[in-house]
């Protein structure tokens, strides 16, 4: 019944992705007219019948093109004088993000995702107000495991972490809807992205817990004791954050998991287009980059997200590079795109390494 759940999440989360161009998965009603993942290029003279191809397999020219695409972007690095201090960098990213949104809400509810525009359904924002951060206050010193907190009485508990304005999160409580004793977390370090999805029709605290919290912050509580979710959303968050941090976050994230609770993993690939793209000038260390408006993206291989994980102490039940070609019909162009995607069980017997 747990797996059933989870899957039905886990489609319908990923089914948001795959709807061709990401800034596509949020728009109501918009469902892909072939099944996703059946539309498969045979015929290249057909390319442009399609806005994406699914399972593209890479020549060998392609992949060596993408290699050196990636060494000459990477060739010339952000001056180390302008590679500021972490926590004062995490400190412009989460701004960045902040900003980003102001901006896009103003445009009629618009949300950016990764750098790339995303229609969301949440209400326009209006100006950017200095939110206060009650979550953190009220649950400084985190709650017990036996006390009460928001969500205790259910029997079925996800975290979406990095939640952004929701565009995951409300297609995740209409399916829990149907899932009586199923609560959903939603946490993002920008205090705005949390008053956006507060701030939403469907948001119900019957169902939903939305609250600011930075992942990489080890000090701060989480507002649940650990080792009670059943569930864990990271899709597109771990790539913005600096690799030296990224080990540390996987690590918290897993003590918070039940055992046999699975963390459901979505980010950018290596050689994503969006990689090949960046300007020289742009790359902090290898595979990662800052964009123009500050926030940064780590292009991963499927090898690292396995050791990732499992370093962590999980266990590995999928673990994929999901291979697209984008096409834009109007441009006449394509676009190689390529996430990795993976589940991570946390077993019975959890040894944390490391
Ligand atoms: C690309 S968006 C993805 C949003 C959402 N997961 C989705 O798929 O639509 C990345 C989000 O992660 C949040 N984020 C980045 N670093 C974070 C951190 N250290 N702690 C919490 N949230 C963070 C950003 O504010 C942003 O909302």
């Amino acid at each position: 019944m747990v797996l059933f759940r989870m899957n039905m999440i886990w489609r319908n989360c990923v089914c948001h992705l795959k709807q061709g161009k990401v800034p596509h998965r949020c728009q109501s009603g918009a469902h892909p007219v072939a099944p996703l993942g059946s539309r498969i290029l045979t015929d290249p003279a057909k390319v442009f019948e399609h806005n994406m191809w699914d399972h593209m397999q890479w020549s060998e020219e392609e992949e060596a093109a993408a290699r050196k695409k990636v060494e000459e972007n990477s060739a010339t690095r952000v001056a180390p004088e302008e590679q500021v201090d972490q926590n004062a960098k995490e400190k412009v990213e989460e701004s960045s993000w902040d900003q980003i949104r102001s901006n896009f809400s103003r445009m009629q509810g618009t949300e950016t995702h990764c750098g790339e525009s995303c229609v969301s359904s949440a209400p326009g924002n209006k100006g950017r107000p200095n939110f206060p951060n009650p979550d953190l206050e009220e649950h400084s010193d985190g709650p017990g495991k036996t006390g009460r907190f928001p969500g205790s009485n259910a029997t079925f508990r996800i975290l979406e972490v990095g939640c952004g304005a929701g565009n995951s999160v409300f297609p995740i409580l209409n399916t829990l809807q149907n899932f009586p004793g199923a609560f959903l977390y939603c946490c993002d370090f920008a205090p705005e992205a949390v008053q956006l999805v507060k701030s939403h029709a469907s948001y119900t605290e019957a169902l939903c817990s939305a609250f600011v919290h930075d992942v990489c912050d080890d000090g701060l509580a989480y507002p649940f004791p650990d080792g009670v979710l059943d569930a864990i959303l990271l899709v597109f968050v771990l790539s913005s954050i600096h690799p030296g941090r990224m080990q540390a976050v996987v690590h918290r994230l897993s003590r918070l998991l039940k055992p046999g609770g699975m963390l459901l993993f979505r980010d950018h690939g290596r050689y994503d287009n969006a990689q090949l793209r960046f300007k020289k000038g742009r790359c902090l260390s290898e595979n990662f980059y800052v964009r123009g408006d500050g926030t940064r993206a780590y292009f991963f291989t499927k090898g690292e997200v396995h050791r990732m994980f499992c370093e962590a102490g999980l266990h590995e039940k999928q673990n994929l590079v999901d291979h697209r070609l984008q096409v834009n019909r109007k441009k006449q162009v394509v676009m190689h795109r390529v996430w990795v995607q993976g589940k991570f069980q946390k077993p019975l017997h959890w040894t944390q390494r490391g």
